[in-house]
């Protein structure tokens, strides 16, 4: 198995996003804010990635019919956003996280905004994959102790078709071996990398 790189254009910056999805990403960056600023424990894992950036690749990827089939999952999800833009795209969409406010909060938004995505509490880890626990050995950011939640979802890694994740800097390794470790052949990676913009592998 290897994994075949997809060059993304810097160009989908210039694609235009649809009313639905811009109220979802006002509304999710103003609930993001107030939890932020409230009482919360601070959890230390959580940013948030370039929404407008996801969905203008999911327009790219769809444009160009890159997708293998309709399933999108968003690894680490915080908020869900990603998760949900995908559904607003019509994708059968679900968002794993591991800390339950922060799926509270992706449940709560989908109900207000009417979106139809699954959020699921636990890790996107597969707990059968023992090579990739050595590999997240010095990975900070990913937990992996806790059990994954495919069985909840009634999905396993192999039925989804696109993948996306914002991982830590040097941490989208990790993701990388996850996904090539589980996902189907045909399935896309898509990762934010901050100032490097949207990567996009195909597992081949
Ligand atoms: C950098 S944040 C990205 C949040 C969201 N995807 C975004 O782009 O806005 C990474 C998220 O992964 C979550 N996380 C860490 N390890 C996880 C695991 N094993 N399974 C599921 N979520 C995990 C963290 O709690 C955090 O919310």
């Amino acid at each position: 198995m290897t994994l075949q790189t997809i060059d993304v254009p810097d160009s989908i910056k210039q694609l235009p996003l649809s009313q639905p999805a811009l109220r979802l990403i006002d509304e999710a960056n103003e609930r993001i804010e107030a939890f932020m600023l409230s009482d919360q424990r601070v959890i230390e894992n959580f940013v948030t990635c370039d929404f407008h950036l996801v969905d203008q690749a999911l327009h790219w990827i769809q444009e160009n019919h890159l997708l293998a089939g309709n399933r999108f999952c968003e690894w680490g999800s915080g908020f869900g956003v990603a998760a949900m833009l995908a559904a607003v795209r019509e994708m059968e969409s679900a968002g794993i996280e591991i800390e339950p406010p922060l799926v509270e909060q992706s449940c709560r938004l989908a109900d207000r905004l009417h979106i139809d995505a699954g959020f699921y509490c636990g890790s996107f880890v597969p707990r059968d994959l023992a090579d990739v626990w050595d590999l997240g050995a010095g990975i900070e950011h990913v937990e992996t102790d806790e059990g994954d939640v495919y069985e909840e979802i009634g999905w396993g890694p192999e039925d989804f078709d696109l993948f996306f994740a914002f991982p830590w800097p040097g941490e989208h390794t990790f993701f990388e071996a996850v996904f090539e470790a589980s996902a189907a052949d045909g399935s896309l990676l898509l990762t934010y990398r901050g100032r490097e913009g949207m990567n996009l592998v195909r597992k081949i």
